[in-house]
């Protein structure tokens, strides 16, 4: 790899971040909350632009070329003036309480996102982003500003290993636009169509979330697990259906961002909050699959790259997947903003003929390597746990497993993106609901209605899931049904509607996490474990083995297993439970 050129990617906003992108994919990237500990970090991603640089350097890479994400007025204007941005994460996450002013500048906020990007304001991003550049390091580089849309596109396409498909981004706002459809044809990515920034459903989704006392752009993921609890609406009598209106591939609002939040107020005190935020998916579930339905017969592509906030939203994706006229859905795994780092260097990648071909992404293992001797400092600095190399990690996890025992488990690069796929997990087996129980009230301290996820094996997913159509899902990017069968086997990973999020690893996967539910299956007769993420309530996951040993320590989990070594708490009065 010395001596290879190397794109640098970065993100500055909510959930901030770094990529390396070479000729053979993203190569390496991080988030900027994984190293300064505050979740989703907004601002200049300087740890995560140092890790990357570090890495280059390690590797031989030369940076050529530098690329960031959005330059409209409002991201602009926080890129100079980065106190902006720092309040309103404060108030977002609840940290501080809404002052006599909140309700003006969070009005004038949405205001100021659906202003678009000029060239003023690209000049003025390129101007102040080189020389927070060279703060870090990083001088006598080009950097290229890549639009909000484009970056979630090209993420999703170049990551995809589609010949051709459409891409299509869905989110708040970005560049004063929510939405976009792009056809990536012939090794060409062209733009089809976009939507303004005045109708969005990320902005109601994030205001219906907002509504109901949770964080928006955290918590929206709740919302979707509160609806499942609500004495359906029939569609017709949901009051929230007509505030869209789906033609094509655009989309009418029946209301300005900012009134909306007031018509959404009203619903709301009719409806108790889980009715509530039912009518709310069901706005998603309705207009999303028919907009990227229309998307497909406009265009005669039948395979789906999709990336953007509201492609977490798995029960739509599930829609999407069933749609009859798609054939193939890929989401990215860093569907959100957080992964814009990434898209914008891909975006470039393919643009400047980095890439031919997109290559279909194989891992979302790609934090910079943990190096051997800091994980041994960091495990000396805890002589009170007892720590035993291991022959076969597999095999004494998965006797741990069996023994009903809910363990850490730590192996590898860590994951890029929100979820925990077997690199930084919480295991524990999937068919109890004492376990599931003990887990979101003890240790991860969230709310009640949340589920926990499954990671499966292939083999099992078709066994398990009703409607597994053998569409890759090794990101816990979509939503399956469970057989009503096998229900009592799944019972802590599924929904109230036997729905369930599961990472599905292909039968010739090769990696130890793999390998252990290849051993779930010869114990159990099932390939599934119960995988949450490596993290307290809060906090973003773990990053470092010293990150892990702190959470360790907060615990009364009694095993973590890091790599080939088994840490034990010699005492299990450890930690506070
Ligand atoms: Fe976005």
């Amino acid at each position: 790899m010395a001596g290879d050129k190397a794109l640098l990617g970065f993100w500055d906003g909510h959930d901030a971040g770094a990529a390396l992108v070479t000729s053979d994919g993203i190569c390496c990237a991080i988030n900027e909350e994984r190293l300064t500990r505050r979740k989703l970090e907004v601002g200049f991603p300087s740890l995560s632009v140092k890790a990357m640089l570090k890495v280059a350097a390690e590797e031989g890479l030369q940076i050529s070329e530098c690329a960031v994400s959005t330059s409209d007025i409002a991201k602009t204007l926080t890129r100079y003036i980065p106190s902006l941005g720092a309040e309103y994460y404060q108030l977002r996450r609840r940290k501080v309480y809404p002052g006599a002013l909140t309700s003006l500048k969070k009005r004038t906020k949405y205001w100021l996102t659906e202003l678009p990007g000029y060239h003023w304001t690209e000049m003025l991003t390129r101007r102040i982003l080189l020389q927070r550049l060279e703060c870090v390091g990083l001088s006598g580089v080009p950097l290229s500003v890549v639009g909000h849309h484009h970056s979630h596109v090209a993420a999703a396409v170049m990551c995809s290993g589609y010949e051709r498909c459409i891409g299509v981004s869905l989110d708040g706002i970005g560049d004063g636009l929510s939405g976009s459809l792009w056809l990536w044809q012939g090794g060409k990515l062209t733009p089809v169509a976009e939507l303004s920034g005045k109708a969005s459903f990320g902005l109601f989704f994030e205001h219906v979330t907002n509504l109901l006392n949770m964080r928006e752009l955290e918590d929206e993921g709740k919302v979707m697990a509160l609806a499942d609890f609500a004495y359906p609406v029939p569609d017709k009598d949901n009051p929230l259906l007509s505030f869209f209106e789906v033609s094509g591939f655009s989309l009418r609002s029946r209301y300005s961002t900012l009134r909306m939040y007031d018509e959404l107020k009203k619903v709301l005190w009719k409806f108790p909050a889980e009715q509530f935020a039912y009518l709310a998916q069901r706005v998603l579930e309705v207009h999303v699959p028919a907009m990227i339905g229309n998307a497909v017969e406009m265009t005669g592509q039948t395979s789906v790259a999709y990336a953007g906030g509201v492609a977490a939203n798995i029960k739509v994706n599930r829609l999407i997947r069933r749609l009859p006229e798609v054939k193939d859905l890929f989401v990215f795994p860093h569907m959100g903003d957080g992964g814009l780092a990434a898209g914008a260097a891909l975006a470039r990648a393919q643009e400047t003929g980095f890439f031919t071909h997109p290559r279909r992404l194989q891992t979302a293992a790609l934090a910079p390597v943990d190096k051997h001797e800091d994980q041994k400092v960091a495990l000396a600095a805890w002589p009170e746990f007892s720590q035993h190399q291991l022959s076969d990690p597999v095999s004494s996890a998965c006797e741990l497993l069996l023994r009903r025992e809910v363990i850490f488990w730590f192996e590898g690069r860590m994951e890029y993106g929100p979820r925990a796929l077997g690199q930084r997990s919480i295991l524990a087996l999937p068919d109890s609901l004492d376990i599931k129980n003990e887990l979101n009230l003890r240790l991860k301290r969230r709310v009640w209605y949340q589920p926990f996820c499954p990671s499966m094996l292939e083999a099992d997913a078709e066994k398990l899931l009703e409607d597994y159509d053998g569409m890759v899902n090794e990101f816990m990017t979509n939503g399956y049904m469970v057989r009503p069968e096998f229900r009592g086997v799944l019972q802590g990973v599924i929904n109230v509607d036997g729905s369930c999020r599961p990472q599905i690893l292909p039968e010739d996967s090769v990696s130890p996490y793999a390998e252990l539910l290849k051993k779930l299956r010869q114990e159990t007769g099932y390939g599934v474990v119960l995988n949450t993420s490596f993290n307290l309530h809060g906090e973003p996951l773990v990053c470092s083995v010293a990150d892990a040993l702190r959470t360790f320590a907060e615990t009364d989990v009694r095993f973590m297993i890091v790599s080939n070594i088994l840490v034990e708490k010699k005492s299990c009065e450890v930690g506070q439970g």
